[in-house]
């Protein structure tokens, strides 16, 4: 598995020092779970969702507490480790470049600059892989920072090319309204339903 942008700009003491900040953050009750509200609201009860790029799986431990089933990929070792603490959910080291988790889920979540830490010129087979994992009619939904190599625009041009049809843009995960130069873009994208 070749390494990720996250992997080839930090170190192994860096990705510790990452599981180690937020779990500050957390011991000091300062909200994490922004994404997982949003999320859950798209969500019925129960649904099956993967955490894709999980890091610590912050994301997926909340969405596991609020009832949904939910299995996290990352390729980072150190972030792995991390997640499995999280008991209630499956985690698997992995590359999204070439998952293949023989299932589909309701939705997938790619939250805290996952787009952006991929290798360049990756995203688009990560894209592929990742709508391959959505069932019919579900939802992918991501977040990242505006300011990278990466833009919004190839990001949208690829979701169409692996045909994933943006429903929601905002520009926080409180809902606000996308408008262009926002730092942060947050994006519902859907699945095709499977004609009747
Ligand atoms: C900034 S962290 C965000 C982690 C988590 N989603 C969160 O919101 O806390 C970005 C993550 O993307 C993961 N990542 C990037 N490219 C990946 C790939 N091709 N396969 C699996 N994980 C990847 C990195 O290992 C890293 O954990």
């Amino acid at each position: 598995m070749a390494p990720t942008r996250w992997q080839n700009e930090n170190t192994e003491a860096q990705s510790r020092e990452y599981v180690e900040r937020f779990a500050r953050l957390e011991s000091r009750g300062v909200d994490l779970h922004g994404e997982a509200r949003m999320v859950d609201a798209l969500l019925a009860p129960g649904s099956t969702v993967l955490d894709a790029g999980c890091g610590t799986a912050r994301l997926g431990a909340e969405l596991a507490r609020r009832g949904h089933r939910v299995t996290a990929v990352d390729l980072d070792p150190v972030f792995v480790e991390a997640a499995r603490a999280h008991t209630q959910i499956t985690v698997h080291q992995a590359d999204l470049t070439g998952l293949d988790l023989g299932e589909r889920f309701d939705a997938v979540i790619a939250a805290g600059n996952v787009m952006v830490f991929m290798e360049p010129g990756t995203e688009r087979t990560a894209l592929e892989r990742i709508a391959a994992h959505v069932k019919p009619g579900g939802v992918f939904v991501a977040g990242f920072a505006t300011d990278r190599a990466y833009t919004v625009e190839q990001f949208d041009d690829h979701l169409d090319a692996v045909g994933l049809g943006v429903e929601h843009r905002f520009s926080t995960w409180d809902l606000r309204p996308w408008r262009q130069g926002a730092d942060w873009a947050v994006t519902v994208a859907r699945a095709p339903e499977l004609l009747a």
